[in-house]
């Protein structure tokens, strides 16, 4: 999958390239990240990149004609990838749409910077809007990188266990079961009986639970919006019997 990430700070994105399961995905060309720098498409001197708005107030405004000449050059290299603007205005970034991305052969990373971004970019050269979280960044270089992050790491061949992706946080709607490793006792606490039986089935039916109750107490809005398998209702039912025994004594 191609990344172009398009920014006035493209110095930001590249070491981010040199660590772990992202490095190995560029040295194995699974994926690849070209940083396109918007000023290289401003015209004169100062190559300047920003504008006051129209109509007054403070901030600036990101120029359309460096943006769009940016924006255009990356299509033409890479013309079936999604073009999307960060922006805090965004679709919220969740799992499901790291997955569509990592469907498509590319993504066109526009970053903001300053107070945001001439419209008219948006109107004619964007394709979707994405943000990653309701708070306000000074760009969008992070946002990109956290895409970039997400994404690869669902592309088939890029986590070291060929099901690592599958079994993880939010892949089946529910948070991940708890992890332990050696050593088996640690400050006080030992790793669940179970785990070390060699009984698959047993760990198996472990890991749901832990999966299903870590969601009902950390993301109880997660579990309201799944629809659950009759075997997920059971282990919940009887946490719930569990419970009021507990509270009515
Ligand atoms: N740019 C500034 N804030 C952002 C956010 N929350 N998500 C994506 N891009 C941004």
């Amino acid at each position: 999958m191609n990344f172009s990430v398009l920014t006035i700070f493209p110095e930001m994105v590249d070491p981010f390239l040199e660590y772990g399961i992202i490095r190995r995905a560029v040295e194995q060309q699974q994926i690849s990240v070209s940083s396109i720098n918007i000023r290289d498409y401003a015209e004169g001197r100062h190559r300047v990149t920003d504008d006051k708005p129209y109509g007054g107030g403070c901030g600036m405004v990101m120029k359309p004609e460096p943006l769009a000449g940016a924006i255009t050059h990356a299509q033409k290299q890479n013309p079936d990838a999604a073009t999307v603007l960060l922006t805090p205005q965004g679709k919220p970034f969740n799992q499901d749409l790291a997955r569509e991305l990592s469907a498509r052969s590319g993504a066109i990373l526009v970053c903001g910077r300053y107070e945001g971004v001439d419209e008219r970019v948006c109107h004619s050269l964007i394709d979707t809007e994405i943000s990653i979280g309701d708070y306000v960044l000074t760009g969008g270089e992070l946002a990109a990188m956290v895409i970039i992050d997400a994404v690869t790491r669902l592309i088939p061949g890029t986590l070291g266990g060929e099901d690592s992706a599958e079994k993880e946080s939010f892949e089946n709607g529910l948070l991940e079961h708890a992890h332990f490793t050696r050593p088996q006792t640690f400050n006080g606490q030992d790793v669940p009986e179970v785990l070390l039986s060699g009984n698959h089935g047993k760990i198996d039916s472990w890991r749901l639970e832990s999966s299903l109750m870590r969601t009902l107490l950390k993301r109880p809005d997660l579990l309201a919006a799944k629809a659950l398998s009759s075997r997920e209702k059971e282990i919940l039912k009887k946490w719930g019997r569990r419970i009021k025994e507990i509270t009515h004594g």
